[in-house]
């Protein structure tokens, strides 16, 4: 008997090593891994920076708290709200923790309660953030949920503006939704959701915590729409799979988060903290993302040519490296053809595959990954 909760209904393969864009299962096989941990190995399997970075921490210090000013926080925080063109950063240790404390800071921030997302939305497994998830299987068992969130259709701004009012203290939405099916917003929605939120003096929250640290080509996903968030939320690839969440605010935000406002012991840990650093210096760096939109292109086309006009698929979407391959039937047995093939990836929904290749893919390694999944969607339209 497992001594483990059986929370995760567990690949049958089990990693002996990984490295780079390749999973070595403990069956003897090497598998192409286009999970990136789920959007967390943005960099590959152990990237030999980033490995560097943590072991010259572990000889320095791994723990000291949050009471002793730490200089590798401050770097960290520098480098990030740079690249998101905002202010202050708050560490945590997951997304679900980044989005709590989006949520707290937005309703002691405003002196509001109502908070604003959507159907199909992900935001995390905490109460806070499992309130503000507007998926329903998501909280079976669980309720009653946190007061006062709201879900309105994702894309419908109509149906947004029929919400808000003066009481409306954020909307909180992801750029892509990932988990709830691989949806993109359209760029009209995103920019109409930023006006409604200022016309109502509501906060505009953007959950990076998928879309971030370079998945979709720029160092956020937001940032292809030229939008002006209040607040950010990241994790998952920040700390290339060192566990690191942060919220990115806006200097007015400030003298919400005073001390003794909000706090955990191990955000911004030092370890964690070093491999964002590392993390960071590669992936906000213009050469770097221009390579991962190159990639991007070179998948997307490829993914037309062979899958597009196959009766399985219905649609191929996403932004960057991040894409979904929308088709007619569940994706779970597809998911275990193609790991028997060699090939990991993601469902997003239940009709959705989903690919998250570390962003240091190379072209070769996009064209075996497409000929894999072309094969496999193949022979299922044949059995059909
Ligand atoms: C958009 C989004 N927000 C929040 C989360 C929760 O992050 P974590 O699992 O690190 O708590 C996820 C995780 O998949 C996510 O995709």
């Amino acid at each position: 008997m497992s001594n483990l909760f059986p929370t995760y209904a567990r690949w049958e393969v089990e990693p002996e090593r990984a490295e780079g864009s390749y999973l070595y299962g403990k069956d003897g096989k090497k598998y192409l891994d286009f999970t990136s941990g789920i959007g967390v190995c943005n960099l590959g399997h152990r990237p030999a920076a980033v490995e560097e970075a943590v072991q010259a921490q572990l000889k320095k210090f791994w723990h000291v708290s949050n009471l002793f000013p730490v200089g590798i926080q401050e770097t960290a925080a520098e480098k990030l709200a740079k690249a998101a063109g905002l202010d202050l950063v708050f560490f945590a240790n997951s997304g679900a923790e980044a989005n709590e404390a989006a949520i707290k800071l937005a309703r002691k921030a405003t002196g509001r309660k109502k908070i604003i997302t959507f159907f199909q939305s992900f935001h995390g497994r905490t109460y806070a953030t499992m309130s503000a998830t507007g998926q329903d299987k998501i909280k079976t068992g669980y309720g009653p949920m946190l007061e006062t969130f709201t879900y309105v259709p994702f894309n419908d701004l109509k149906g947004l503006e029929a919400e808000m009012s003066n009481e409306v203290a954020a909307v909180m939405l992801e750029v892509i939704q990932g988990e709830g099916g691989l949806h993109p917003a359209d760029s009209d929605f995103l920019k109409g959701v930023e006006n409604l939120c200022k016309k109502h003096g509501a906060l505009f929250v953007i959950d990076e915590v998928q879309t971030g640290n370079g998945r979709t080509g720029k160092p956020f996903a937001f940032q292809h729409y030229g939008l002006n968030p209040d607040i950010v939320s990241t994790a998952k690839g920040l700390g290339s799979g060192f566990p690191i969440g942060a919220i990115i605010g806006k200097e007015s935000l400030k003298e919400f988060f005073g001390p003794g406002s909000h706090g955990t012991t191990f955000g911004g840990n030092p370890l964690a903290v070093s491999a964002a650093i590392a993390t960071m210096d590669i992936i906000f760096n213009e050469e770097f993302l221009a390579n991962v939109n190159q990639k991007a292109d070179f998948l997307k086309s490829c993914l037309k040519e062979n899958l597009q006009s196959l009766s399985i698929v219905n649609e191929i979407r996403g932004l960057g490296l991040m894409i979904g391959i929308e088709i007619n039937q569940s994706a779970a047995p597809i998911l275990a053809d193609l790991r028997a093939a060699g090939f990991i990836a993601l469902s997003a929904g239940e009709q959705v595959i989903r690919l998250l290749p570390p962003l240091t893919v190379t072209e070769d390694e996009l064209q075996q990954a497409v000929e894999i999944i072309a094969n496999i969607l193949k022979e299922k339209v044949k059995t059909a």
